[in-house]
């Protein structure tokens, strides 16, 4: 499949989906959210593909969404077509999706790498929600998820004022989980992704869904969730095997069933 704004490939059991304007900075108007969705589509139908890498270029994860695509809309139109909604199926993806950032993630181009289930930094990247300083704020989940990943002291401080920060202050306030030299990023990424497709699928989808649980329940509630879940791999065959595999001092063969 042939794509206008991204380069698609499968590296094994991983699907590596790199986001390709770069006359705009990867900037994400309309045509890339419509091909980021079919490519999602397609991992998520592919059997074989256990977990996908999400990117950019080295200068550019995105520098936001698309600014001379939004300048023009009024408010009836954002409001009627429910501007940005569509990025909620991207959000939604119940396959694993790593974000490998390297350069400017900037506005949506951060929302959308927290849109993922973590995100990997190359010493390069740079991360803000520049928003307020064309007159907006953000609109694709910058106030609610990064809000709930560094706290409301940096959010508050990054939104308010649209400064970037570096990789290492996004290490520090827990925004990224690793950074990784620019030139090992993709590497990095992709050994994740294949360790995670290498696991038994259940297992590797509810352990994304009990996470996610945590920031939408109680914590009574969320336990709950929890150990329900994990009672229920007590039915899987990869469980069995994968406690077989440990006592037999041999490596586990999924079936992913
Ligand atoms: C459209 C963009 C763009 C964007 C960069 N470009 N960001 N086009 N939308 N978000 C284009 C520039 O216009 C320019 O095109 C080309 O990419 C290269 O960018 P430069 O600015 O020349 O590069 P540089 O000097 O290296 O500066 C990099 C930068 C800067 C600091 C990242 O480009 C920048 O500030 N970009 C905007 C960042 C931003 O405000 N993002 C938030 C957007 S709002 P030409 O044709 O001139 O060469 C948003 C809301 C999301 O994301 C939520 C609701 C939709």
């Amino acid at each position: 499949m042939a794509y206008e704004t991204l380069i698609v490939e499968t590296h094994e059991a991983v699907g590596l989906i790199r986001i390709n304007r770069p006359q705009a900075l990867n900037a994400l108007n309309s045509t890339v959210l419509a091909e980021l969705k079919q490519a999602y589509g397609a991992f998520h139908a592919d059997e074989a593909i256990g977990a996908i890498v999400l990117t950019g270029s080295e200068k550019a994860f995105a520098a936001g969404a698309d600014i001379k695509e939004m300048q023009p809309l009024e408010f009836a139109d954002v409001y009627k077509s429910d501007f940005i909604s569509g990025w909620d199926e991207v959000a939604k993806a119940r396959k694993p999706v790593i974000a490998a950032v390297s350069g400017f993630a900037l506005g949506g181009g951060c929302e959308l790498a927290m849109m993922c289930d973590f995100i990997i930094a190359a010493d390069t990247a740079k991360f803000g929600q520049p928003e307020i300083t064309l007159g907006i704020i953000p609109g694709m989940g910058g106030s609610q998820r990064l809000t709930r990943a560094v706290g409301k002291a940096k959010a508050m401080d990054l939104i308010l004022t649209g400064r970037m920060m570096d990789a290492a202050e996004a290490e520090r306030s827990g925004l990224v989980s690793r950074i990784v030299p620019a030139d090992k990023l993709i590497d990095e990424a992709l050994t994740a992704a294949a360790k995670i497709a290498s696991l038994s699928r259940p297992s590797v989808l509810m352990a994304k869904e009990a996470v996610n649980r945590a920031l939408e329940t109680t914590l009574e509630e969320g336990l709950r969730f929890e150990r329900r879940l994990f009672h229920s791999l007590f039915a899987t065959e990869d469980q069995k095997e994968g406690m077989a595999a440990f006592i037999e001092k041999r490596k586990p063969v999924f079936k992913n069933r």
